[in-house]
């Protein structure tokens, strides 16, 4: 007898990402001095008051299930949060707690779309939004800005967005750190009322933003479009708390409904412990800001460091942990297309630097580089690359 398993098995490769990152990770190990910018977490610990917190609930001891969505006073916490950080006013029951920003987008997605719909995607993406499109066999409509690194109503209507059933829009982007202002949110929104299109509004990074005017949501400039709107955070990457698993989504209750639904009948509650911590962490704005300021002043650091390099470009990127760095120009045209792979693997080999191609994000011939990383880290890897890139054969 053959088995065979289904096409999903097929369907999602391997982590192109992972594999160049684990290769960093075993060089660390075998004690080679590698400086890692691959990483997609902050390197802080997770705050005090969290960790109070759940010491408290493994001391009570009383562990069992909550409600698939999350306990109703987490539900609430988040609510009230959100509801006083301006915008429309949000319920308990439009939040939902996940395993994981991740695991909101799943769900948001399984319940809005039809296999063959096409959920459009603003280039570059978060390596997961393609995959999990896949998986649920919806198509992926690629929507590239014609300048920059962030996407206006002429694009999504030179990419046929229209036809689209979902826009994914991620702000503070990962891999960019691009962040949408108020007038490019309104533009975008006023596109919006033209068409039937949910938005989910990917904001994982939405405390790490660092200009004056901070973050904005989407729903928070047109709260009539609320009801297409699907909110996808949590506390993640704001409260250095990746591991907790921890992702909110807040949208109206019938998708929260479904959502939930699914939830239900694929992992239930997320970890109860997670949860109880995470009543501690809205509290704990303080550190946030801290953590806040770190990044602003890493980012600053390694911009400062490699401002006027010869051979690549950047924008300054105004919000999450990342800088990508257009290589282009370093590369010889004709071995384009898998350049970043090799200019990735030089540094890796020749300066001990790790980094992340840009081409699993949609964007070849770049690469992206994490400042969650100490000052001295990034001013010693700014110093490699430099070095480095100048015997890169092309
Ligand atoms: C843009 C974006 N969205 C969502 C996530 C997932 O966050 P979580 O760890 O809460 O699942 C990440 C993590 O890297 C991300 O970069």
């Amino acid at each position: 007898m053959t088995t065979q398993l289904g096409w999903l098995a097929e369907a999602l490769g391997d982590s192109p990402t992972l594999k160049l990152s684990s290769q960093a990770k075993a060089m660390i190990q075998a004690g080679e001095p590698v400086i890692n910018l691959t990483a997609g977490e902050p390197d802080f610990a997770t705050p005090e008051p969290v960790l109070a917190a759940a010491r408290a609930a493994l001391a009570d001891g009383r562990i069992g299930y909550t409600a698939s969505a999350g306990l109703p006073e987490l539900r609430a916490t988040v609510a009230q949060y959100y509801s006083d950080a301006g915008g429309p006013t949000v319920a308990a029951g439009e939040v939902i707690v996940s395993n994981g920003a991740k695991q909101v987008l799943f769900n948001a997605l399984a319940v809005l779309i039809n296999p063959g719909d096409k959920v459009a995607i603003p280039v570059p993406y978060w390596v997961t939004y393609p995959a999990q499109v896949t998986a649920l066999r919806g198509e992926v409509l690629a929507v590239t800005p014609t300048a920059g690194w962030k996407i206006t109503p002429a694009d999504l209507e030179r990419a046929g967005a229209r036809a689209a059933r979902v826009l994914i829009l991620n702000s503070p982007s990962n891999p960019t750190g691009a962040v949408y202002d108020q007038d490019e949110l309104a533009a975008l929104a006023d596109w919006c009322r033209t068409c039937d299109v949910y938005v989910l509004t990917d904001e994982i990074y939405e405390d790490l933003v660092y200009t004056d005017a901070g973050h904005t949501s989407l729903v928070q400039i047109a709260p009539d479009l609320r009801h297409r709107i699907v909110r996808v955070t949590g506390l993640s990457k704001s409260y250095a708390m990746t591991g907790w698993r921890v992702g909110v989504g807040l949208a109206e209750p019938e998708t929260i409904n479904a959502m939930t639904r699914l939830q239900d009948h694929s992992t239930s509650n997320i970890c109860t412990v997670a949860q109880k911590a995470a009543l501690a962490a809205f509290a704990c704005r303080a550190e946030v800001l801290a953590m806040r300021e770190a990044f602003h002043r890493r980012r600053d650091v390694l911009v400062d460091q490699l401002r006027g390099t010869p051979g690549i470009r950047f924008d300054v990127p105004d919000g999450a942990f990342y800088l990508m760095v257009d290589c282009r120009d370093l590369l010889a045209p004709d071995r384009r297309h898998d350049g970043c792979w090799r200019l990735a693997r030089h540094l890796l080999a020749e300066a001990k630097l790790a980094t992340i191609p840009g081409a699993p994000f949609g964007a070849p011939g770049c690469l992206r580089l994490s400042f969650a990383r100490s000052e001295s880290e990034l001013v010693e890897a700014a110093q490699r690359l430099r070095a480095s890139l100048r015997s890169f054969p092309g």
